[in-house]
């Protein structure tokens, strides 16, 4: 998750899906406070700094070997180990939230879609990038990854848990003939 493959399609793939993706919604986070979920490296937090100049930008991930990179790729942003299920952050908090390639590495990513949705303010935008079930599968078996077995979800179940959640889709885009997607969703500002 720390190599140059790794980093250069984090700048110049999702980076760019996402802001083509807020753009296309008439949608700026420029100057907003956001956070980058499960930031692993901290790269995307340096890349999030550039790119909209948040008033605020926190990172944080659950492995503790994560920290010691993210102090050097963090520049001003605020990082923190923490749990993508159990967040130690206050409700309503944030305008946007990046989560990139994390939810099928969390055993319970039902449960941080919904400290997501806890942890956004009314209006707030949340940015997910997923690979397909096949690709995570895929990579468990040739090359030895280890996912959770309850982190791999259709499309259709992780798009009905966070409708249930509260959450509404602005937008989808497929990347790789579906092998990467690219999700725009909203907390609504009244449920
Ligand atoms: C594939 S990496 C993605 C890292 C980074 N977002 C990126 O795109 O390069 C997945 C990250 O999720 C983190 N992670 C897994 N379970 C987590 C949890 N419950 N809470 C927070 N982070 C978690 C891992 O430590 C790892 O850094």
């Amino acid at each position: 998750m720390n190599n140059p493959l790794r980093r250069m399609h984090l700048r110049f793939i999702e980076l760019r899906a996402f802001q083509k993706l807020l753009n296309r919604h008439n949608i700026t986070l420029q100057g907003k406070i956001l956070l980058d979920a499960a930031c692993g490296s901290g790269y995307s937090l340096r890349l999030l700094q550039k790119t909209f100049k948040p008033k605020n930008l926190i990172g944080f991930d659950f492995m503790p070997a994560q920290a010691r990179l993210a102090r050097r790729f963090k520049g001003q942003a605020s990082y923190f180990l923490g749990d993508a299920t159990q967040l130690p952050l206050v409700d309503e908090l944030f305008d946007g939230l990046f989560a990139f390639g994390m939810l099928h590495h969390v055993e319970n990513w039902q449960g941080a879609v919904q400290e997501f949705y806890r942890v956004l303010s009314p209006g707030g935008y949340l940015l997910v990038e997923e690979p397909s079930r096949s690709v995570v599968n895929f990579f468990g078996t040739y090359f030895g990854f280890e996912f959770p077995v309850q982190g791999q979800f259709e499309w259709h179940e992780f798009e009905n848990v966070l409708e249930k959640s509260g959450f509404k889709k602005i937008a989808c885009k497929n990347l790789y003939c579906s092998c990467l997607r690219f999700y725009l969703f909203q907390k609504p500002l009244a449920k």
